[in-house]
């Protein structure tokens, strides 16, 4: 299909950053693979762009033991790897204040040694003490380390919060509904809730943040995002890759918790949601949860009938073959984790009542590839010549993620000729090929908003409540029920089970992959686009 492309005319919002107040980062958990291929990477390019505070260090705690200089020269060789032109001069800079203490997470020695440390470190500040507490840890960890950081005064902070101490908590939040409220009701004995970032990074992603701005900084979209005028939605996380080497953790989470729980309801709650007053974090939280408590409870029908589960075998990717999920590391060979989810559920409001949601999420699939694509009802009368208008193509919006983020709308318009003769195009528009600047990982959106106390992006005790709400049922109905809810095999490399296709099917709907012959996606139950009779 034609692309038509986008032009860009500068913006009249306010573009520059904030720079946050001088703080110490302590990274828990630091000699994990998140610090060294998101953390580090992510603060040393807020340093590039000149967004550390002016006063800053990084203090590194694990079990591992390590010298500063060891720390120092793991991150040169994660910042290296990561960042092709790192410039040796600051490159050394940003090291200089990185540094590392070791001991056992439940040890209150080690704890009055890292104070000591990072006390060393607060030496040459002007404004002291400022402290960002990233656990980059396995949730069973969380309570002890933050008992052990309120026991040792750590988490204490001043008047007004000056200085500030906050905690960021990496998910899984807690592994079901009942573990969640009880993890929240140990942390909040501890630290006030002004004090606690939950990290979902989906939501420091510059194309799930400009969901919101699509949305609401356009006239023409809101009015037509509801029932009346969308006939369905679809929200697909497709992953290439593999478990790879976190089989310990994914053979307990499996996808429904490593996925949906979080990334693919905050996304859906994005797309959904009622506008919010402001962009704040009071208002935005606040209809991002309202959002979930909409979702349609789930009967035994729907459980059976709605949502399907699959794990991958043996199949081919790119040319090569690739194992299937029993032959990966650290996988029992009898393992009923799923690594697919398709479902189909419905919101319960007057805006969406009757419009199907379709997200599906799985490992393996046939490309990395992550969008939303909202497709809108047909016209209600056929002018054109055909038959009815049924056989006419929908318009399609679709929000790209990633990999090739930007916006894609279809629409139809009189090809020269026949009168009547009409043409399918794509208006879209790739961040890369419009905007000078790559977008920003999302790490690095969350750290800077975490040390500036900006929590839009964040999510709150409410929101991850509301979510397990929606998960944990099929969780149980799984367990209880495993013969109601087999678990379907798909080749890697292909795009899914059958049965997420017959899910939509049974609707009348088809997924938008896999692309068509002319690569486009564009798939319809209609007729090919270029019809008339
Ligand atoms: C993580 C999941 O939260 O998100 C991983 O634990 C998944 O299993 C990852 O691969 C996907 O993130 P991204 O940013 O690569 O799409």
């Amino acid at each position: 299909m034609p692309n038509i492309k986008a032009r860009m005319t500068p913006t009249h919002t306010p573009c520059e950053e904030q720079k946050p107040e001088g703080c110490g980062i302590i990274i828990f958990g630091a000699s994990g693979d998140l610090v060294y291929r998101k953390l580090l990477p992510s603060l040393f390019n807020l340093y590039l762009r000149k967004l550390m505070p002016s006063k800053f260090y990084i203090l590194g705690f694990a079990r591992t033991e390590m010298t500063d200089e060891d720390f120092r020269e793991r991150v040169r060789e994660a910042l290296v790897d990561a960042h092709e032109d790192t410039k040796g001069e600051i490159l050394d800079s940003f090291l200089s204040q990185c540094r590392y203490t070791s001991g056992d997470y439940s040890d209150i020695e080690a704890y009055k040694r890292l104070q000591k440390k990072a006390s060393g470190c607060e030496d040459d500040f002007s404004k002291k003490e400022n402290k960002l507490f990233y656990l980059a840890l396995p949730p069973q960890l969380h309570p002890t380390v933050v008992s052990r950081l309120s026991q040792s005064g750590l988490t204490v902070e001043g008047e007004n919060e000056d200085p500030w101490a906050r905690v960021v908590f990496e998910k899984p939040f807690g592994h079901d509904l009942q573990s969640a409220l009880e993890l929240d009701k140990h942390l909040t004995s501890m630290l006030k809730p002004s004090q606690i970032f939950r990290i979902d990074h989906y939501l420091g992603k510059e194309t799930v943040q400009s969901i919101l701005m699509l949305r609401f900084a356009n006239i023409m979209f809101e009015p037509l995002w509801n029932q009346r005028y969308i006939d369905n939605i679809q929200i697909t996380v497709a992953e290439s890759v593999g478990v790879e080497h976190r089989g310990g953790y994914y053979e307990e989470a499996g996808c429904l918790r490593d996925m949906f729980q979080n990334h693919m309801l905050q996304m859906l709650s994005l797309v959904t949601m009622e506008p919010p007053t402001r962009f704040e974090a009071e208002y935005v939280q606040g209809e991002r949860v309202k959002l979930l408590k909409a979702i349609r409870p789930w009967s035994e029908r729907t459980l059976k009938e709605n949502i399907v589960r699959a794990q991958y075998a043996a199949g081919t990717m790119d040319g090569k073959d690739v194992p299937g999920y029993h032959d990966e590391l650290n996988i029992a060979p009898d393992s009923t984790t799923e690594t697919f989810v398709g479902m189909k559920l419905y919101i319960d409001n007057w805006r969406w009542q009757g419009v199907p949601i379709y997200m599906r999420s799985g490992k393996r699939l046939n490309m990395r590839e992550s969008e939303v694509a909202v497709t809108f009802k047909r016209v209600p009368h056929s002018v054109f010549g055909f038959e009815s208008q049924h056989e006419m193509p929908a318009n399609i919006l679709v929000m790209k993620i990633q990999p090739d983020e930007g916006v894609d709308l279809t629409i139809h318009t009189k090809q020269p000729g026949p009168k009547s003769c009409m043409a399918s195009l794509s208006l879209s528009f790739k961040y890369d090929e419009v905007f000078d600047t790559a977008p920003q990982d999302a790490y690095e959106r969350l750290l800077l908003d975490c040390m500036l106390g900006d929590r839009t992006l964040f999510l709150s005790r409410e929101g991850v409540e509301a979510a397990w709400k929606v998960v944990d049922p099929v969780l149980n109905f799984w367990r209880d029920h495993p013969a109601k809810a087999p678990l379907h095999p798909y080749k890697a490399g292909s795009w899914g089970p059958k049965a997420s296709d017959d899910l939509l099917l049974r609707s009348g709907h088809l997924w938008r992959n896999p692309p068509d012959e002319h690569g486009t996606h564009f798939k319809s139950l209609a007729k090919p686009l270029l019809v008339r009779k």
